[in-house]
């Protein structure tokens, strides 16, 4: 088979499936290019992008000045490893810790890189701040968790197919039901040193947890000297309507966002000690992820610690900077922030017997049926609206936030052809 001519769609799908591990099982349409919500196939079909690559392409695909950012700095210097230091990695710090109010961060590459990262910290937290006895550490987790598919991740998975056959696990997590505070505090013990948690479960069919859960959650770590580290992959920067999905909980956010502090004085703080990043941070362009807290927690990172070959490198680091100034200076999150609670009344109009439940915050919506939706989102392909099922049962529609209302219009009238 040449690969100097242009291969047809089934060509391409042969060829994967040939050489390719089959751990996935894409809907078959072959994507050559994309730009902002819509992405065309190598036979030059267009397709409005409702999935934005699992919420890595929030700012919308090949935006113009990430891109910009991306080829300028590739010409200059892409990789310098931390052996040295670089001059792109200094100014994404300043951006992302001046953004988000975190003192300090620590890049990685992918969303489960920064999960292990945030593991790591949490441990010898546990171990050098708390006391914890040797190797006694536990980290609480929520049933139904998504955090990535590392051996130590899955380990604490409570999905079968996530783990069958990876054993043995690593050891020290127990797990709770999400959003529930009272077996939150009951899983508590001296040992433990975190409880990681998903402010929105996205892998899981976005399940939002119910109000006052995270602030809860927050106050009875605090209570109890354990660390909270919400895990903003999928629901942060921008994709539930707030910079953070864990806003959503904060009843002072008129006064922590007018004063720039958090909290005001006399109140009980509403933000994690520790916020996981990753997928959108960089646009889509490069796998760019980080770990944000405190000066005093990140100090448990010695030199020789922790650390990757690619993690803070002079491209990531301009394009993530880049990707984090168009979402602010373009009105992406507030975009998100207008639209999704519209598009979700919308939604909900669909009738359908089959529909159990249409929920979501921003424009992170998942639409649940009493069955397998994946011929639904056949269908919607080839009508030209490109969504993916999550856990069967579940269509995830999480358009690119800087989606305009005529297209997600356009993308309504199929969904209520497929649906109603
Ligand atoms: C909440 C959450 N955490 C972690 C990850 C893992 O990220 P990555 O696939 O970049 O390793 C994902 C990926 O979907 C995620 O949704």
């Amino acid at each position: 088979m040449s690969t100097t001519t242009p291969l047809s769609q089934h060509d391409l799908i042969a060829l994967e499936d040939q050489y390719g591990a089959h751990n996935y099982k894409p809907l078959n349409i072959v994507v050559a290019s994309a730009q902002g919500s819509w992405v065309t196939d190598v036979d030059g079909n267009k397709y409005l992008d409702c999935l934005s690559a699992y919420s890595a392409v929030n700012q919308g695909h090949c935006h113009p000045k990430i891109l910009a950012t991306m080829l300028e700095q590739a010409q200059k210097v892409t990789l310098s490893s931390r052996a040295f230091r670089n001059d792109q990695l200094p100014l994404f710090y300043e951006t992302l810790c001046q953004l988000t109010g975190y003192q300090s961060a620590i890049p990685m590459n992918s969303g489960a890189e920064a999960v292990e990262t945030a593991v790591k910290l949490a441990r010898k937290w546990g171990y050098e701040h708390k006391g914890i006895a040797a190797n006694q550490a536990e980290i609480i987790v929520c049933e139904n968790n998504f955090h990535g598919r590392t051996t130590t991740v899955v380990s604490f998975s409570t999905e079968a197919d996530y783990r069958k056959n990876f054993g043995p696990f690593t050891p020290g997590f127990k797990v709770i039901p999400f959003g529930d505070l009272a077996a939150l505090e009951a899983a508590i013990t001296p040992n433990t040193c975190a409880f990681l948690f998903e402010p929105i479960q996205g892998e899981a069919g976005i399940n939002i947890p119910p109000q006052g859960f995270i602030q809860g959650a927050i106050a009875l770590c605090k209570q109890h000297n354990v660390l909270s580290m919400a895990d903003e992959i999928q629901c942060g920067l921008g994709r539930a309507g707030a910079l953070f999905a864990f806003e959503a909980d904060c009843t002072n956010r008129s006064q922590c966002l007018a004063t720039k502090q958090c909290p005001p004085a006399g109140m009980q703080c509403c933000r994690p000690d520790v916020v996981i990043l990753g997928k959108a941070l960089s646009g889509g362009f490069y796998p760019v992820s980080a770990v944000l807290t405190s000066t005093e927690m990140m100090s448990v990172f010695t030199p020789g610690i922790h650390g990757s070959t690619f993690g803070g490198n002079p491209l990531g680091c301009a394009v993530a900077r880049t990707a984090l100034q168009v979402l602010t200076d373009e009105g992406m999150i507030e975009n998100a922030a207008t639209l999704g609670p519209w598009f979700l009344k919308q939604l909900k109009t669909i009738q359908n017997p089959k529909i159990k439940e249409v929920r979501g915050r921003g424009l992170m919506i998942g639409i649940e049926m009493t069955e397998k939706v994946r011929p639904y989102c056949e269908q919607l392909k080839t009508l030209g609206v490109l969504c993916k099922e999550t856990h069967d049962v579940v269509i995830r529609l999480t358009p690119p936030l800087i989606i305009s209302k005529a297209d997600l219009e356009w993308a309504l009238e199929r969904l209520h052809q497929v649906l109603a």
